[in-house]
């Protein structure tokens, strides 16, 4: 049998064979990643047994925490029942039906109407655009290829997604990008162009320049613009409650899809049951990832409204056919995974549980902002918050990589677990953490912040 290695060998080998996602491989070797080897509720426990509050929630997926005993089952059984078979013209699963209607149902106030699976948000990402081409040509638009996002946002690491990306330090390395992908301002009230810290003046810059854009080149360039409803990766960036709506109506009028990636934001994390009805929004598309299975499978799905369903399905031959698809579309492992998440996350309260600690963690994020002077902004909603650290206030400069790496220790060696990118600290933990939990997350970054200025 594969037995688990003893934790000597595991350690003398941590990085020295596998590459790390987002990081530098050389680096990688000298400075060790931390080797989780179990996970419990909210928590994590490392090789050393050392337990830790898990701020970072798998990676902004496992919303129910790592026991989720009805999603394991699920999967489990599923194993057993059968473990694969492909979903390519012809054949399907009994699981894959069952979710296309629970995501239908759990997504009705959003209009989505039909489900494409994938296996991840850059899958989901590059389906939506894709799509969003060919629905173009089907309704007869075939020169609406440009795509809009805006500056800041994440949408995956494929090719496409990689160029509607909005941050430079996934791009330049892969360059050239896909042509015709356009950035928009991001709303960043703490750093911007628009020389305001007023969300809803930035809101009505991004509108204006977005409309200015398309007068520029012809709405009958472009074929959709796609946008997180709050911005995650890019340091968790909480646009006005104005911003989405005023993109959608723009989209509306000059015939623009909108996609709202909401790998992160899908399934509770904002404290709404999606980042569009958190605005109030119906998208034409959505991407979906991450927690659609509890973080606990691979899987994700496109979502598209009535709109873009009827266009495809009316579509003469050739024309409406999804010439795109993965081996592992529609696995019926992640399909149990996730009807048993959706289950859960209905009927356990998750979303509302997310709102209100969502409101206890900026609170404590604020608490610690009058403490310590590196913090320079906070923002946040639901359970996604960004803590924007700074070594000098009144300049705003980035505070460094090292101060930075001696937060994340001394708030590992307190027991918590976090999540570091350039100078912010993410917070994400599981959306079922009590108060205590967050108390926990606030006592961590209490320590580590009084570390960190003190290296600084
Ligand atoms: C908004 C958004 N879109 C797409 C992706 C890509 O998802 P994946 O890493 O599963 O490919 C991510 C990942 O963090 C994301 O946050």
């Amino acid at each position: 049998m594969n037995m688990p290695k003893d934790s000597n060998f595991i350690k003398a080998n941590n990085a020295r064979y596998g590459w790390h996602p987002m990081s530098h491989p050389g680096d990688m070797q000298k400075n060790p990643p931390r080797i989780v080897t179990g996970a419990e509720g909210v928590e994590v426990i490392d090789i050393d047994g050392h337990r830790l509050l898990d701020a970072v929630g798998g990676l902004w997926n496992v919303s129910l925490g790592h026991s989720a005993p009805t999603v394991k089952k699920a999967m489990t059984d599923q194993i057993e029942r059968m473990a694969f078979y492909n979903t390519f013209r012809g054949t399907t699963n009994d699981r894959v039906i069952e979710l296309s209607i629970a995501l239908r149902e759990f997504f009705a106030p959003e209009g989505m109407e039909r489900a494409f699976f994938t296996s991840g948000g850059s899958d989901s990402v590059e389906t939506a655009l894709r799509l969003a081409r060919q629905y173009q040509r089907i309704i007869g638009q075939p020169e609406r290829t440009r795509f809009y996002s805006l500056k800041y946002g994440y949408h995956g690491t494929h090719f496409g997604g990689a160029s509607v990306n909005g941050m430079n330090k996934f791009r330049r390395q892969y360059e050239p990008m896909l042509p015709g992908c356009h950035h928009l301002p991001a709303p960043y009230t703490y750093r911007n162009e628009f020389g305001t810290d007023d969300p809803a003046v930035i809101a009505q810059g991004i509108a204006a320049r977005f409309e200015a854009d398309i007068a520029f080149y012809g709405a009958d360039t472009i074929a959709a613009f796609i946008m997180e409803p709050v911005l995650g990766s890019g340091g968790v960036l909480v646009p006005h409650e104005t911003l989405m709506p005023l993109m959608r109506d723009i989209c509306t009028r000059n015939g623009i899809l909108m996609i709202a990636d909401e790998v992160i934001c899908g399934f509770g994390r904002t404290g709404a049951e999606s980042g569009s009805r958190l605005w109030g929004v119906q998208p034409d598309m959505m991407t979906t990832a991450k927690a659609l299975t509890n973080g606990f499978f691979p899987m994700g799905a496109t979502l598209v409204n009535g709109k873009v369903a009827e266009a495809f399905e009316t579509a003469s031959g050739p024309d409406g056919t999804l010439s795109h698809g993965y081996t592992n579309s529609g696995h019926p492992v992640g399909a149990a995974a996730a009807l048993a998440t959706l289950e859960a996350v209905q009927s356990q309260g998750v979303v509302a549980n997310a709102a209100a600690r969502g409101k206890e963690l900026i609170a404590a994020l604020e608490r610690l902002q009058h403490k310590h002077e590196i913090i320079g902004d906070v923002r946040g909603k639901g359970l996604m918050a960004a803590l924007e650290l700074v070594s000098d206030r009144a300049r705003k400069t980035p505070l460094g990589k090292g101060p930075v790496q001696t937060l994340f220790d001394a708030a590992y060696d307190a027991g918590v677990m976090l999540r570091t990118s350039g100078n912010n600290i993410i917070i994400s933990p599981c959306l079922v953490v009590e108060r205590a939990d967050i108390d926990r997350i606030e006592v961590g970054l209490d320590k580590g912040l009084t570390a960190a200025a003190n290296a600084a």
